[in-house]
């Protein structure tokens, strides 16, 4: 038996098998996802749906009234521009497939989130990779110059705050590559899951001024709610290039979890009152990664415009193979971090750490690292 040709190439995340060949007593600053409880919000939630007697029906495709209104008032935009997914893979999944096929092209950031590319190829399209600023930031420049090159490109994705550099972008530079992208009618995906995570102020959003004909913004319950394992996330602008999208995810999974839903529901309607207790503990977690990695790494990280993770040059003997170093630091050291090319090539000089953990483990992590990176 033979699976399909598009499944050639198509392997276990870099960041899974890093976790998951771990030998025991490893310490994970691996995984982008928050440590901190799960909002009460939510909890409550999901302890009263499990009260009554009664079935457990599906819902409307388009998600239960609740949640939409819920985030129809927290993101200021009506109902109709709004795609409820299962996290916002499944929004990312949906939006990939309804706008590339077989001969187009996608533009995605490099380094970027590692499923960009497999979503790209898995909708029979081309993955072309833009490079970002020295600084890891967004560059209008350099990403229009890259969609320039691509004449097949038919959508572009955009990260910021940016997994896995923590880079930001301006609202003049995302008001270029939005310019960029109409004049060619791409559709612009805005991937905003980190911004709510932020240590300052608050960064720029692409649609800060409203819903822009041919762009669309990604939100999730799984990093500033707490909530990855509720599988909730959410896409929201124009409404022409949600509406095929929608019909992808009908067809993936025809309506989320019911109990999960409604805890999105309580979570979002409560945004006002959760959004700036994370705040506190992602402070609390950046204070205990900022001094452990001046204490053991001689290293003062910048802060990151937001998210939770740490972009960490490599030291230079392992440079040659960034992916065997980081398993000798893992096998050895009993820590895990990510190996920058696995988020592509020109990450390659770079490991990813997350700070998303307890405090306890972040220091305890921070000091494995020592050993590999002090003193080269
Ligand atoms: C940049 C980015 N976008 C999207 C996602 C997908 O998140 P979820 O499906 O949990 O909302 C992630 C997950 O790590 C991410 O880092």
């Amino acid at each position: 038996m033979r699976p399909a040709g598009r499944m050639a190439g198509l392997r276990l995340s870099v960041i899974r098998a890093m976790n998951e060949g771990a030998p025991a007593g490893c310490v994970s600053l691996g995984l982008g996802e928050p440590s901190w409880d799960l909002p009460r919000e939510a909890r409550e939630s999901l302890e009263a749906w499990a009260g009554p007697e009664g079935p457990c029906p599906y819902g409307p495709n388009a998600g239960i009234p609740e949640l939409r209104a819920a985030l129809a008032d927290h993101l200021g935009v009506p109902d109709p521009g709004i795609l409820v997914s299962a996290g916002s893979q499944g929004a990312l999944f949906a939006l990939v497939q309804a706008w590339a096929g077989p001969g187009d092209q996608v533009l995605l950031p490099d380094p970027g989130f590692l499923a960009y590319p497999t979503l790209a190829r898995l909708a029979g399209a081309e993955p072309v990779p833009y490079p970002a600023a020295p600084d890891f930031s967004l560059d209008p420049g350099l990403f229009r110059a890259a969609l320039e090159a691509a004449p097949r490109a038919r959508l572009a994705i955009v990260n910021h705050p940016a997994n896995p550099t923590g880079a930001g972008a301006s609202r003049a530079a995302l008001d270029e590559m939005y310019a960029a992208c109409r004049d060619r009618e791409v559709v612009l995906v805005s991937d905003e899951v980190y911004r709510e995570l932020h240590l300052s102020e608050r960064p720029a959003g692409l649609a800060d001024a409203g819903v822009r004909p041919g762009a669309v913004v990604l939100g999730s319950l799984s990093k500033a709610f707490a909530a990855p394992g509720l599988r909730v996330g959410w896409a929201w602008g124009d409404s022409e290039v949600l509406a095929p999208a929608r019909l992808v995810h009908n067809a993936m999974v025809s309506c989320l979890s019911r109990p999960a839903q409604a805890a999105a529901a309580a979570l979002v309607g409560a945004s006002d009152r959760i959004l700036p207790r994370v705040r506190t503990q992602l402070a609390v977690r950046w204070e205990a990664f900022r001094s452990a990695a001046r204490d053991h790494l001689g290293w003062d990280p910048p802060p990151p415009a937001g998210g939770f993770y740490a972009w960490l040059p490599l030291p230079p003997e392992a440079r040659p193979d960034p992916g065997a170093f980081c398993l000798r630091v893992r096998d050895r050291g009993g820590v895990i971090v990510i190996p920058g090319s696995a988020f592509g090539p020109r990450g390659a000089a770079y490991a990813r750490v997350s700070w998303a953990g307890s405090p306890a483990d972040i220091v305890e992590g921070v000091r494995r690292l020592s050993g590999f990176w002090r003193d080269r």
